[in-house]
């Protein structure tokens, strides 16, 4: 896992006003809540008392309140009342404080920071520049039996698509592979398919490859963005779980025309067609081994998969840190 990075965890209509949430991400239990006044926290799903799972408690004003005994927690994790001990209790309740961790929201995503507190950033990655309020989405899950930065080079090969998307996506025998040209932004990459038929001649090299009004763009640690077009894009976060599952969570934007219903009715079939790729790819990659991928690996991996490289380098550099 990279540290001292936001991770897109949730969508945030998965934790409601008043509710709590119990969910694994990053090899961490954890409780989600959301208090009257919308604002988000996150503990560690473990009470300090005798262990039980805050996530089965309720929201209590600010705070969160242990299904067990009654304990109540503010945001911040810290211990704000011992039911048993009485309002008029005057203890030190410090020893109970259960582990909080910093969570933001942005584009109706929560954003987890893994890492050390005093290093948070105030920038959530997103492709701001590429959606704003005029598109429309729609969203979809699933998770998979693999390690998250398998699902992510999923999506940045290249090589894989008129086999595993035979008859869709990557219909027309597009086998041979020139480049692709892999292009560096600020926290990601920009790549896009240059596959040919194959009729015997040789593929090009990536300095000779564009990058193509579709293309593929990546921001760590977990944001995927498929630039269909002007109108329609594709998004998808791969939620980490633990070492062996992710979520992902796949949104389907238009803005095919000027009438918003209209689009919504898109987005809504739109997911559909997600799915059919979704499961497509989700059959093939949930079998690699092993299951977490490597800078430094025994595969043999192709020229085709630069951007695939690409991405384990950086990302070693980023574990590396
Ligand atoms: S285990 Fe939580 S209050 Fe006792
Ligand atoms: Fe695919």
């Amino acid at each position: 896992m990279i540290t001292n990075q936001w991770y897109a965890i949730l969508p945030s209509k998965a934790v409601k006003t008043n509710q709590i949430v119990g969910v694994k991400r990053l090899n961490l239990e954890l409780a989600l809540f959301r208090n009257a006044n919308g604002q988000i926290g996150c503990v560690v799903d473990q009470c300090t008392h005798r262990g039980a799972a805050l996530s089965l408690g309720k929201v209590k004003g600010d705070c969160l309140q242990c299904p067990f005994h009654g304990l109540e927690f503010d945001p911040s994790g810290r211990c704000t009342f011992i039911p048993a001990n009485g309002k008029s209790s005057t203890q030190d309740l410090s020893r109970y404080k259960v582990k909080s961790y910093a969570v933001r929201e942005g584009n109706d995503i929560i954003f987890f920071w893994y890492g050390d507190p005093d290093k948070i950033t105030d920038q959530l990655p997103f492709f701001n520049t590429d959606v704003d309020d005029s598109y429309v989405y729609s969203e979809i899950l699933d998770q998979w039996h693999s390690h998250y930065s398998r699902s992510i080079e999923n999506q940045l090969d290249v090589v894989h698509l008129p086999f595993v998307h035979h008859n869709t996506i990557g219909r027309g025998n597009k086998t041979l592979v020139n480049g692709p040209k892999v292009e560096f932004l600020p926290g990601g990459l920009v790549t896009s398919a240059n596959n040919e038929v194959d009729v015997g001649q040789k593929p090009k090299k990536a300095a000779e490859c564009i990058i193509k009004p579709t293309y593929l763009k990546f921001l760590f640690p977990n944001l995927w963005m498929n630039h269909i077009s002007d109108k329609i894009k594709v998004i998808i976060y791969f939620a980490p779980v633990d070492d062996e599952n992710t979520v992902l969570y796949i949104r389907f934007y238009n803005r095919v025309t000027g009438f918003k219903p209209l689009n919504r009715l898109i987005a809504f079939f739109g997911k559909f067609g997600n799915r059919i790729i979704e499961r497509q790819d989700k059959r093939v990659v949930i079998t690699q081994r092993p299951k977490a991928s490597a800078y430094k690996s025994q595969e043999n991996l192709l020229s085709g998969d630069g951007p695939i490289i690409q991405y384990r380098r950086i990302r070693e550099e980023l574990k590396n840190q």
